[in-house]
Protein backbone atom coordinates (compact mmCIF):
# COMPACT_ATOMS: atom_id res chain seq x y z
CA UNK A 1 0.00 0.00 0.00
CA UNK A 2 1.40 2.97 -0.68
CA UNK A 3 -0.63 6.34 0.92
CA UNK A 4 1.66 8.81 1.13
CA UNK A 5 -0.29 11.95 1.47
CA UNK A 6 0.65 14.42 -1.31
CA UNK A 7 0.86 18.40 -1.22
CA UNK A 8 -2.34 18.09 -2.73
CA UNK A 9 -4.22 16.02 -0.18
CA UNK A 10 -2.58 17.99 2.42
CA UNK A 11 -3.88 21.08 1.56
CA UNK A 12 -7.21 20.23 1.33
CA UNK A 13 -6.79 18.29 4.99
CA UNK A 14 -5.84 21.78 5.72
CA UNK A 15 -8.93 23.65 3.96
CA UNK A 16 -10.75 20.84 5.55
CA UNK A 17 -9.34 22.24 9.14
CA UNK A 18 -10.03 25.24 8.68
CA UNK A 19 -13.66 25.51 7.95
CA UNK A 20 -14.34 23.38 10.57
CA UNK A 21 -12.92 25.36 13.29
CA UNK A 22 -13.31 28.63 11.95
CA UNK A 23 -17.39 27.69 10.49
CA UNK A 24 -18.72 25.28 11.96
CA UNK A 25 -17.23 25.53 15.44
CA UNK A 26 -18.94 28.56 16.20
CA UNK A 27 -22.62 27.42 16.32
CA UNK A 28 -22.42 23.75 16.37
CA UNK A 29 -23.55 23.29 20.21
CA UNK A 30 -27.08 25.46 19.19
CA UNK A 31 -27.45 23.64 16.24
CA UNK A 32 -27.14 20.18 18.12
CA UNK A 33 -29.20 21.73 21.01
CA UNK A 34 -32.00 23.19 18.52
CA UNK A 35 -31.90 20.47 15.74
CA UNK A 36 -31.24 23.26 12.86
CA UNK A 37 -29.91 21.93 10.11
CA UNK A 38 -26.75 24.05 9.09
CA UNK A 39 -28.16 25.47 5.91
CA UNK A 40 -25.73 27.89 5.43
CA UNK A 41 -22.54 25.77 6.38
CA UNK A 42 -23.75 22.65 3.65
CA UNK A 43 -24.14 26.02 1.12
CA UNK A 44 -20.38 27.25 1.68
CA UNK A 45 -18.89 23.49 1.94
CA UNK A 46 -20.61 22.92 -1.63
CA UNK A 47 -18.99 26.29 -2.82
CA UNK A 48 -15.60 25.04 -1.42
CA UNK A 49 -16.31 21.88 -3.68
CA UNK A 50 -16.69 19.30 -0.27
CA UNK A 51 -20.13 17.69 -0.93
CA UNK A 52 -18.84 16.76 -4.81
CA UNK A 53 -15.35 15.81 -4.17
CA UNK A 54 -14.51 12.54 -6.01
CA UNK A 55 -17.28 13.38 -9.21
CA UNK A 56 -15.30 14.25 -12.36
CA UNK A 57 -15.24 18.23 -13.10
CA UNK A 58 -16.97 17.60 -16.11
CA UNK A 59 -20.05 16.63 -13.71
CA UNK A 60 -19.15 19.43 -11.54
CA UNK A 61 -17.52 17.55 -9.10
CA UNK A 62 -14.15 18.11 -7.34
CA UNK A 63 -11.71 15.47 -9.13
CA UNK A 64 -9.98 14.63 -6.60
CA UNK A 65 -9.28 10.96 -4.99
CA UNK A 66 -11.03 8.91 -2.11
CA UNK A 67 -7.81 9.09 0.30
CA UNK A 68 -8.90 13.55 0.04
CA UNK A 69 -12.11 12.23 1.12
CA UNK A 70 -11.09 10.70 4.08
CA UNK A 71 -8.82 13.22 5.00
CA UNK A 72 -12.15 16.16 4.66
CA UNK A 73 -14.36 13.99 6.30
CA UNK A 74 -11.87 13.46 9.78
CA UNK A 75 -11.53 16.93 9.80
CA UNK A 76 -15.02 18.20 9.28
CA UNK A 77 -15.91 15.36 11.28
CA UNK A 78 -13.85 15.83 14.13
CA UNK A 79 -15.86 19.28 14.77
CA UNK A 80 -19.58 18.74 13.24
CA UNK A 81 -20.56 14.84 12.30
CA UNK A 82 -23.88 16.08 11.38
CA UNK A 83 -22.79 18.18 9.04
CA UNK A 84 -20.12 15.80 7.94
CA UNK A 85 -22.85 12.75 7.51
CA UNK A 86 -25.03 14.92 4.81
CA UNK A 87 -21.67 15.22 3.46
CA UNK A 88 -20.87 11.75 3.51
CA UNK A 89 -24.40 10.68 2.12
CA UNK A 90 -23.81 13.16 -0.99
CA UNK A 91 -20.59 12.14 -1.71
CA UNK A 92 -20.59 8.28 -1.12
CA UNK A 93 -24.32 7.44 -1.35
CA UNK A 94 -25.72 9.78 -3.89
CA UNK A 95 -23.22 11.21 -6.34
CA UNK A 96 -20.56 8.42 -6.34
CA UNK A 97 -23.55 5.68 -7.79
CA UNK A 98 -24.70 8.01 -10.14
CA UNK A 99 -21.58 9.21 -11.62
CA UNK A 100 -20.72 5.07 -11.47
CA UNK A 101 -23.46 3.62 -13.04
CA UNK A 102 -26.01 6.69 -14.48
CA UNK A 103 -26.92 7.84 -18.16
CA UNK A 104 -25.63 10.54 -19.50
CA UNK A 105 -29.17 12.39 -19.23
CA UNK A 106 -28.83 11.22 -15.20
CA UNK A 107 -25.74 12.67 -14.83
CA UNK A 108 -26.35 15.83 -16.15
CA UNK A 109 -29.91 16.34 -14.19
CA UNK A 110 -29.15 14.86 -11.11
CA UNK A 111 -25.71 14.58 -10.86
CA UNK A 112 -24.53 17.89 -11.83
CA UNK A 113 -26.44 20.16 -9.00
CA UNK A 114 -25.85 17.77 -6.24
CA UNK A 115 -22.32 17.54 -6.93
CA UNK A 116 -21.92 21.44 -7.37
CA UNK A 117 -23.59 21.45 -3.85
CA UNK A 118 -26.51 23.22 -5.34
CA UNK A 119 -28.84 20.66 -4.29
CA UNK A 120 -28.42 17.54 -1.70
CA UNK A 121 -29.41 14.45 -2.39
CA UNK A 122 -30.27 11.34 -0.42
CA UNK A 123 -30.72 7.37 -0.54
CA UNK A 124 -33.42 5.30 0.55
CA UNK A 125 -32.74 1.88 1.41
CA UNK A 126 -34.20 1.09 4.48
CA UNK A 127 -37.68 0.23 5.56
CA UNK A 128 -39.45 -0.34 8.86
CA UNK A 129 -39.17 -4.35 8.44
CA UNK A 130 -35.89 -3.91 6.68
CA UNK A 131 -32.99 -2.35 7.66
CA UNK A 132 -30.45 -5.07 8.04
CA UNK A 133 -31.65 -7.64 5.75
CA UNK A 134 -31.83 -5.27 2.58
CA UNK A 135 -33.28 -8.29 0.27
CA UNK A 136 -36.53 -7.62 1.71
CA UNK A 137 -37.70 -4.24 0.74
CA UNK A 138 -41.52 -4.18 0.49
CA UNK A 139 -41.31 -0.83 -1.12
CA UNK A 140 -42.65 -1.87 -4.68
CA UNK A 141 -42.27 -0.61 -7.92
CA UNK A 142 -44.80 -1.40 -10.97
CA UNK A 143 -44.05 -1.39 -13.87
CA UNK A 144 -46.84 0.48 -15.64
CA UNK A 145 -45.54 0.80 -19.19
CA UNK A 146 -44.01 3.81 -19.37
CA UNK A 147 -43.45 4.77 -15.90
CA UNK A 148 -43.12 2.76 -12.67
CA UNK A 149 -45.44 3.18 -9.72
CA UNK A 150 -43.90 3.27 -6.78
CA UNK A 151 -45.14 2.72 -3.28
CA UNK A 152 -43.59 2.04 0.21
CA UNK A 153 -42.07 4.16 3.24
CA UNK A 154 -38.41 4.52 3.76
CA UNK A 155 -37.12 5.37 7.37
CA UNK A 156 -33.87 6.81 8.83
CA UNK A 157 -33.22 9.14 5.49
CA UNK A 158 -30.41 11.17 6.33
CA UNK A 159 -31.17 14.63 4.34
CA UNK A 160 -34.92 12.86 4.19
CA UNK A 161 -36.37 16.83 4.84
CA UNK A 162 -33.73 18.76 2.97
CA UNK A 163 -32.71 16.89 -0.06
CA UNK A 164 -33.89 17.70 -3.81
CA UNK A 165 -33.68 14.33 -5.36
CA UNK A 166 -33.68 10.62 -3.48
CA UNK A 167 -32.11 7.35 -5.07
CA UNK A 168 -34.81 4.99 -4.04
CA UNK A 169 -34.14 1.00 -3.88
CA UNK A 170 -37.39 -0.92 -4.43
CA UNK A 171 -39.04 -4.03 -5.34
CA UNK A 172 -39.80 -4.64 -8.86
CA UNK A 173 -40.58 -8.42 -9.12
CA UNK A 174 -40.72 -10.02 -5.48
CA UNK A 175 -40.33 -13.83 -7.41
CA UNK A 176 -36.78 -12.71 -8.46
CA UNK A 177 -35.83 -11.96 -4.89
CA UNK A 178 -32.42 -9.80 -4.50
CA UNK A 179 -32.54 -9.57 -9.06
CA UNK A 180 -36.18 -8.36 -9.10
CA UNK A 181 -35.06 -5.30 -6.94
CA UNK A 182 -34.32 -1.49 -8.56
CA UNK A 183 -33.06 1.92 -7.75
CA UNK A 184 -34.62 4.60 -9.12
CA UNK A 185 -34.05 8.84 -9.12
CA UNK A 186 -37.07 10.12 -7.08
CA UNK A 187 -37.51 13.57 -7.02
CA UNK A 188 -39.08 15.76 -4.23
CA UNK A 189 -42.23 17.63 -5.02
CA UNK A 190 -43.69 14.83 -7.57
CA UNK A 191 -47.29 14.03 -6.74
CA UNK A 192 -47.59 11.43 -4.16
CA UNK A 193 -44.57 11.57 -2.40
CA UNK A 194 -44.40 12.99 1.38
CA UNK A 195 -42.06 14.06 3.94
CA UNK A 196 -42.93 12.55 7.03
CA UNK A 197 -41.71 13.70 10.72
CA UNK A 198 -37.99 14.70 11.60
CA UNK A 199 -36.58 12.25 14.06
CA UNK A 200 -35.43 13.24 17.54
CA UNK A 201 -32.26 11.73 17.94
CA UNK A 202 -29.34 11.43 20.59
CA UNK A 203 -26.65 12.08 18.06
CA UNK A 204 -26.16 13.88 14.69
CA UNK A 205 -29.29 16.10 15.86
CA UNK A 206 -28.35 18.97 13.40
CA UNK A 207 -28.71 16.17 10.24
CA UNK A 208 -32.57 15.59 9.28
CA UNK A 209 -33.48 11.88 9.35
CA UNK A 210 -36.90 11.85 7.88
CA UNK A 211 -39.51 8.72 7.12
CA UNK A 212 -40.35 9.03 3.78
CA UNK A 213 -43.52 7.82 1.94
CA UNK A 214 -44.29 7.43 -1.53
CA UNK A 215 -47.82 6.77 -2.38
CA UNK A 216 -48.71 6.36 -6.45
CA UNK A 217 -46.09 8.29 -6.97
CA UNK A 218 -45.12 7.81 -10.81
CA UNK A 219 -41.71 7.75 -12.09
CA UNK A 220 -40.70 7.99 -15.56
CA UNK A 221 -39.18 4.73 -16.81
CA UNK A 222 -35.80 6.66 -17.30
CA UNK A 223 -35.37 7.64 -13.78
CA UNK A 224 -34.31 3.35 -12.86
CA UNK A 225 -30.50 2.97 -12.60
CA UNK A 226 -28.97 0.48 -14.71
CA UNK A 227 -30.47 -2.52 -16.06
CA UNK A 228 -33.17 -4.12 -15.18
CA UNK A 229 -32.44 -6.09 -11.83
CA UNK A 230 -29.28 -4.57 -10.59
CA UNK A 231 -30.89 -2.39 -7.82
CA UNK A 232 -29.26 -4.90 -5.00
CA UNK A 233 -25.73 -4.86 -6.37
CA UNK A 234 -26.32 -1.21 -6.88
CA UNK A 235 -27.37 -1.01 -3.24
CA UNK A 236 -24.51 -3.21 -2.16
CA UNK A 237 -21.65 -1.39 -4.23
CA UNK A 238 -22.90 1.95 -2.72
CA UNK A 239 -22.95 1.10 0.81
CA UNK A 240 -19.74 -0.33 0.48
CA UNK A 241 -18.11 2.68 -0.61
CA UNK A 242 -20.24 4.65 1.93
CA UNK A 243 -18.55 2.79 4.84
CA UNK A 244 -15.11 4.45 3.82
CA UNK A 245 -17.28 7.71 4.88
CA UNK A 246 -18.67 6.69 7.75
CA UNK A 247 -15.74 5.24 9.11
CA UNK A 248 -13.76 8.50 8.12
CA UNK A 249 -16.37 10.11 10.14
CA UNK A 250 -16.31 7.79 13.23
CA UNK A 251 -12.18 8.74 12.88
CA UNK A 252 -12.69 12.63 13.08
CA UNK A 253 -15.21 12.39 16.01
CA UNK A 254 -12.73 10.12 17.90
CA UNK A 255 -9.46 11.91 17.25
CA UNK A 256 -12.15 15.13 17.60
CA UNK A 257 -12.55 14.04 21.25
CA UNK A 258 -8.89 12.72 21.71
CA UNK A 259 -7.78 15.92 20.93
CA UNK A 260 -9.85 18.29 23.58
CA UNK A 261 -9.02 15.50 25.95
CA UNK A 262 -5.41 15.72 25.13
CA UNK A 263 -5.68 19.70 25.57
CA UNK A 264 -7.95 19.46 28.62
CA UNK A 265 -5.54 17.18 30.72
CA UNK A 266 -2.23 19.46 29.71
CA UNK A 267 -3.94 22.74 31.64
CA UNK A 268 -6.02 20.76 34.44
CA UNK A 269 -4.19 20.43 37.58
CA UNK A 270 -4.69 18.04 40.62
CA UNK A 271 -2.73 16.49 43.03
CA UNK A 272 -0.33 19.37 42.27
CA UNK A 273 0.23 18.55 38.19
CA UNK A 274 -1.52 18.47 35.35
CA UNK A 275 -3.64 15.41 34.99
CA UNK A 276 -1.78 14.09 32.11
CA UNK A 277 1.29 13.87 34.23
CA UNK A 278 -1.04 10.82 36.02
CA UNK A 279 -0.37 7.82 34.66
CA UNK A 280 -4.28 7.01 35.26
CA UNK A 281 -4.92 9.39 32.69
CA UNK A 282 -1.45 9.35 30.37
CA UNK A 283 -2.50 5.68 29.79
CA UNK A 284 -5.98 6.59 28.59
CA UNK A 285 -4.36 8.86 26.01
CA UNK A 286 -1.84 6.04 25.10
CA UNK A 287 -4.56 4.18 24.14
CA UNK A 288 -7.03 6.48 22.23
CA UNK A 289 -3.73 7.39 20.27
CA UNK A 290 -3.16 4.37 19.43
CA UNK A 291 -6.79 3.49 18.37
CA UNK A 292 -7.16 6.45 16.36
CA UNK A 293 -3.66 5.86 14.66
CA UNK A 294 -5.34 2.42 13.78
CA UNK A 295 -8.33 3.87 12.54
CA UNK A 296 -6.96 5.91 10.46
CA UNK A 297 -4.61 3.52 8.89
CA UNK A 298 -7.56 1.10 8.15
CA UNK A 299 -9.93 4.20 6.15
CA UNK A 300 -6.27 5.11 4.32
CA UNK A 301 -6.08 1.26 2.95
CA UNK A 302 -9.89 1.03 2.05
CA UNK A 303 -9.03 4.41 0.51
CA UNK A 304 -6.28 3.28 -1.49
CA UNK A 305 -8.06 0.48 -2.37
CA UNK A 306 -10.68 1.90 -4.46
CA UNK A 307 -8.85 4.48 -5.69
CA UNK A 308 -6.31 2.01 -7.30
CA UNK A 309 -9.50 0.29 -8.55
CA UNK A 310 -8.98 -2.96 -6.43
CA UNK A 311 -12.00 -4.59 -4.21
CA UNK A 312 -12.26 -2.51 -0.76
CA UNK A 313 -15.84 -4.39 0.51
CA UNK A 314 -13.38 -6.12 3.20
CA UNK A 315 -11.23 -3.18 4.12
CA UNK A 316 -14.18 -0.60 4.05
CA UNK A 317 -15.80 -3.32 6.56
CA UNK A 318 -13.28 -3.69 8.30
CA UNK A 319 -12.66 0.29 8.81
CA UNK A 320 -16.02 0.84 9.58
CA UNK A 321 -16.29 -1.60 12.38
CA UNK A 322 -13.15 -0.69 14.02
CA UNK A 323 -13.30 2.83 13.67
CA UNK A 324 -17.02 3.58 15.03
CA UNK A 325 -15.76 0.96 17.87
CA UNK A 326 -12.53 3.72 18.60
CA UNK A 327 -15.45 6.43 18.36
CA UNK A 328 -16.99 5.26 21.26
CA UNK A 329 -14.96 4.34 23.18
CA UNK A 330 -12.14 7.44 22.53
CA UNK A 331 -15.06 9.69 22.97
CA UNK A 332 -16.58 7.89 26.33
CA UNK A 333 -12.75 7.81 27.65
CA UNK A 334 -12.60 11.61 26.58
CA UNK A 335 -15.85 12.43 28.86
CA UNK A 336 -14.00 10.65 31.58
CA UNK A 337 -10.70 12.47 30.96
CA UNK A 338 -12.86 15.87 31.74
CA UNK A 339 -14.88 14.65 34.88
CA UNK A 340 -17.65 16.51 35.24
CA UNK A 341 -17.21 19.11 32.65
CA UNK A 342 -17.06 16.62 29.80
CA UNK A 343 -20.58 15.91 31.09
CA UNK A 344 -21.59 19.99 30.20
CA UNK A 345 -22.45 20.77 26.48
CA UNK A 346 -19.64 23.69 26.89
CA UNK A 347 -16.78 21.16 26.45
CA UNK A 348 -17.86 19.80 23.32
CA UNK A 349 -17.05 15.88 23.81
CA UNK A 350 -20.67 14.92 25.37
CA UNK A 351 -21.64 15.70 21.99
CA UNK A 352 -18.99 13.44 19.89
CA UNK A 353 -20.09 10.78 22.89
CA UNK A 354 -23.79 10.98 21.75
CA UNK A 355 -22.68 11.12 17.86
CA UNK A 356 -20.04 8.26 18.01
CA UNK A 357 -22.87 5.60 18.48
CA UNK A 358 -24.74 6.42 15.25
CA UNK A 359 -21.57 5.09 13.46
CA UNK A 360 -21.85 1.76 14.64
CA UNK A 361 -25.64 1.73 13.53
CA UNK A 362 -26.25 3.46 9.94
CA UNK A 363 -24.78 2.11 6.72
CA UNK A 364 -24.85 -0.94 8.14
CA UNK A 365 -24.30 -2.15 11.63
CA UNK A 366 -21.29 -3.15 13.28
CA UNK A 367 -23.11 -6.89 13.01
CA UNK A 368 -23.63 -6.72 9.29
CA UNK A 369 -20.09 -5.30 8.87
CA UNK A 370 -18.83 -8.29 10.59
CA UNK A 371 -20.92 -10.62 8.11
CA UNK A 372 -19.00 -8.72 5.05
CA UNK A 373 -15.74 -9.51 6.90
CA UNK A 374 -16.52 -13.05 7.69
CA UNK A 375 -17.53 -14.21 4.36
CA UNK A 376 -14.80 -12.67 2.78
CA UNK A 377 -11.93 -13.92 5.54
CA UNK A 378 -13.78 -17.76 4.49
CA UNK A 379 -13.67 -17.18 1.30
CA UNK A 380 -10.00 -16.08 0.99
N1 LIG B 1 -20.94 -5.30 -4.45
C1 LIG B 1 -21.56 -5.88 -5.51
N2 LIG B 1 -22.42 -6.93 -5.37
C2 LIG B 1 -22.63 -7.39 -4.13
C3 LIG B 1 -22.02 -6.83 -2.99
C4 LIG B 1 -21.14 -5.74 -3.19
N3 LIG B 1 -20.51 -5.12 -2.16
N4 LIG B 1 -22.45 -7.50 -1.89
C5 LIG B 1 -23.29 -8.46 -2.33
N5 LIG B 1 -23.40 -8.39 -3.68
C6 LIG B 1 -24.18 -9.27 -4.56
C7 LIG B 1 -23.78 -10.74 -4.38
O1 LIG B 1 -22.68 -11.06 -5.19
C8 LIG B 1 -25.05 -11.46 -4.78
O2 LIG B 1 -25.14 -11.52 -6.18
P1 LIG B 1 -25.32 -12.94 -6.96
O3 LIG B 1 -26.52 -13.60 -6.37
O4 LIG B 1 -25.48 -12.57 -8.39
O5 LIG B 1 -24.07 -13.71 -6.69
C9 LIG B 1 -26.16 -10.52 -4.33
O6 LIG B 1 -25.56 -9.22 -4.19
C10 LIG B 1 -26.76 -10.94 -3.01
O7 LIG B 1 -25.72 -10.95 -2.06
P2 LIG B 1 -25.82 -11.73 -0.68
O8 LIG B 1 -26.36 -13.10 -0.91
O9 LIG B 1 -24.52 -11.57 0.01
O10 LIG B 1 -26.97 -10.90 0.06
P3 LIG B 1 -27.54 -11.05 1.52
O11 LIG B 1 -29.01 -10.92 1.47
O12 LIG B 1 -26.96 -12.23 2.21
O13 LIG B 1 -27.08 -9.68 2.25
C11 LIG B 1 -25.74 -8.20 3.56
C12 LIG B 1 -25.80 -9.34 2.51
C13 LIG B 1 -24.26 -7.87 3.64
C14 LIG B 1 -26.25 -8.59 4.92
C15 LIG B 1 -26.54 -6.99 3.00
O14 LIG B 1 -27.93 -7.21 3.05
C16 LIG B 1 -26.24 -5.69 3.72
O15 LIG B 1 -25.22 -5.06 3.48
N6 LIG B 1 -27.15 -5.24 4.61
C17 LIG B 1 -27.03 -3.96 5.29
C18 LIG B 1 -27.69 -2.89 4.56
C19 LIG B 1 -27.42 -1.53 5.13
O16 LIG B 1 -26.29 -1.10 5.16
N7 LIG B 1 -28.53 -0.85 5.57
C20 LIG B 1 -28.51 0.50 6.04
C21 LIG B 1 -28.21 1.44 4.91
S1 LIG B 1 -28.96 2.87 4.57
C22 LIG B 1 -28.46 4.08 5.61
O17 LIG B 1 -27.76 3.86 6.53
C23 LIG B 1 -29.08 5.42 5.29
C24 LIG B 1 -28.41 6.71 5.59
O18 LIG B 1 -29.01 7.69 5.27
C25 LIG B 1 -27.06 6.87 6.19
Amino acid sequence: MNIELTEEHLAVRDAARDFAQNVLKPGVIERDEEQRFPTEEVKQLGELGFLGMMVSPEYGGGGMDTVSYVLAMEEISKVDASTSVVMSVNNSLYCWGIEKHGTEEQKQKYLVPCAKGEKIGAFCLSEPEAGSDATSQQTTAIDMGDHYLLNGTKNWITSGGTSSYCIVIAQTDKEKGHRGINAFIVEKGWEGFVVGEKENKLGIRASDTHTLLFNDVKVPKENRIGEDGFGFKFAMQILSGGRIGIASQALGIASGAYELALAYSKEREAFGKPISKHQAIAFKLADMATEIEASRLLCLKAAWLKDTKQNFDKEGAMAKVFASKTAMDVSTEAVQVHGGYGFVKEYHVERLMRDAKITQIYEGTSEIQKIVISRSVLKD
